[in-house]
């Protein structure tokens, strides 16, 4: 099969190297990749936006797949035009990943579902939300409704702090349109867990858990970024609790979402939170993605014994009912290296040392997720530059061998939590 992966980030490297691998494969692009992906497939500088750009690439070369990384390129239609014109690709379409770009469509749809969440409302006028929040009292949850970089959420420990966000989000409108409407929901006190599930539009396959950081420092603190590291499986997901979650969750949902006109076929990513309950853990919906985690595909396609691409081309021809996989035992534990001033302000453009060292430590895997060449030398572009991931036998041979990769690169001009897969 001739391949085209979208989008240039750690987690195009993971999907890069996995479907690379396979026996399937025989000629793999990436649009528009970065330096590590150019060891494993032909980068082509075509944006992962840009959708005509990339039909016609896909078109021209008589691309036989096109897997599709990102959320925006989905958000935007890419799934729908590339099946319009006769080629087929891994991801769903733009009105099913709604479940992502919507907080109110998700709300929905688990309402539709059955499944639990958190008690919430809908507002669109400043004063009836912080009214609200008024009478709701905190700890409470403010939520952008569209897609805001994954810091449209802002979990207010105060009435005051609730309100200033409502006031930043629906006045001030510091998300643009994404927060012309909120979502209001109580605050749910647990562990966060993530669980990964392909689906073809009926039937829903688990792939596996994981646990991601997403506070920029270590201690959980300081500004949320898209996630500063992960680890697979999530210490605290049993097959039990995976089985609870896919017949009580995923697959309701994956049935409600055709009913309502938009099956849902690609990843469905449920980030959940589990609240202790007197007979264990229950777990909550906080939201849903339509796509692979970054950084939780890094640690999930390092577990992955089985050809990723056969369950790929399945749930783009709704055959995910013939598929099983299997997985490693290990874990496996990835390091964020980002650029110093990230999430807010990263510096790019310095030079990164020592990534073909620290790809030799045991078990190591170096994922890029911002670079490029410059002769020689290799710099960082963007604000997550390095994933840094090690299996192991368990948690802490995984996590030992990713920071002794960690420590092989030299790298003045950036910083990784020291903390990743710690208690
Ligand atoms: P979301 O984008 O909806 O997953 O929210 C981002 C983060 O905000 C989550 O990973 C949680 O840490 C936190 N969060 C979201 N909703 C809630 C909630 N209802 N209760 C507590 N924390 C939440
Ligand atoms: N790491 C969180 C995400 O990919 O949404």
């Amino acid at each position: 099969m001739r391949i085209l992966v979208v989008g240039g980030g750690g987690r195009e490297h993971a999907l890069c190297w996995a479907i690379g691998a396979s026996p399937l494969c025989a000629k793999l692009w990436c649009a528009p990749g970065n330096a590590g992906i150019a060891e494993v497939a032909e980068c082509v500088p075509v944006k992962a936006d840009d959708v005509d750009g990339l039909v016609a690439f896909a078109h021209d070369r008589s691309v036989d797949l096109v897997v599709v990384g990102p959320e925006a390129p989905l958000t935007l239609g890419l799934v729908d035009r590339l099946s319009a014109a006769g080629i087929k690709a891994f991801g769903p379409s733009a009105a099913a990943a709604r479940i992502e770009g919507s907080k109110a469509f998700m709300k929905a749809i688990l309402a539709a579902a059955g499944v639990p969440t958190a008690a919430y409302a809908r507002f669109t006028e400043a004063d009836a939300a912080k009214a609200y929040v008024r009478t709701q009292g905190a700890p409470i949850v403010v939520k952008a409704d569209g897609l805001a970089a994954g810091k449209g959420v802002v979990v207010a420990a105060t009435v005051a702090e609730a309100e200033a966000a409502i006031e930043e989000m629906l006045v001030d409108r510091r998300f643009g349109e994404a927060g012309a409407e909120l979502v209001i929901e109580a605050f749910l006190a647990g562990e966060e867990a993530s669980l990964f599930a392909l689906a073809d539009g009926e039937t829903a396959l688990l792939l596996s858990t994981a646990r991601d950081h997403k506070r920029a420092f270590d201690g959980d603190r300081g500004p949320n970024t898209g996630g500063m590291g992960a680890v697979s499986p999530h210490p605290a997901m049993t097959p039990e609790l995976e089985a609870q979650v896919m017949d009580g969750i995923v697959r309701p949902v994956v049935r409600a979402m055709a009913a309502a006109g938009a099956p849902f076929a690609g990843v469905l990513y449920a980030g959940l939170m589990l609240v202790p309950g007197p007979d264990g853990p229950v777990p909550y919906v906080l939201e849903f993605n339509a796509r692979f985690g970054d950084p939780e595909c890094q640690v999930l396609m390092p577990r992955l014994m089985s050809d990723l691409v056969p369950a790929l081309v399945a749930s783009a021809d709704g055959q995910l009912r013939n598929v099983s996989l299997r997985w490693y035992p290990e874990t496996a534990v990835t390091v964020v290296m980002a650029a110093d001033g990230y999430p807010d302000a990263p510096r790019t453009g310095t030079e990164i040392r020592g990534v073909e060292a620290a790809a030799k430590t045991p078990g190591a895997l170096v994922f890029h997720a911002a670079t490029r060449r410059d002769g020689d030398r290799l710099l960082a572009t963007g604000g997550r530059v390095l994933t840094v991931t090690a299996t192991g036998r368990d948690v802490a041979e995984a996590r030992a061998r990713a920071y002794a990769a960690v420590d092989a690169i030299d790298w003045p001009g950036g910083f990784c939590r020291r903390d990743i897969a710690g208690a």
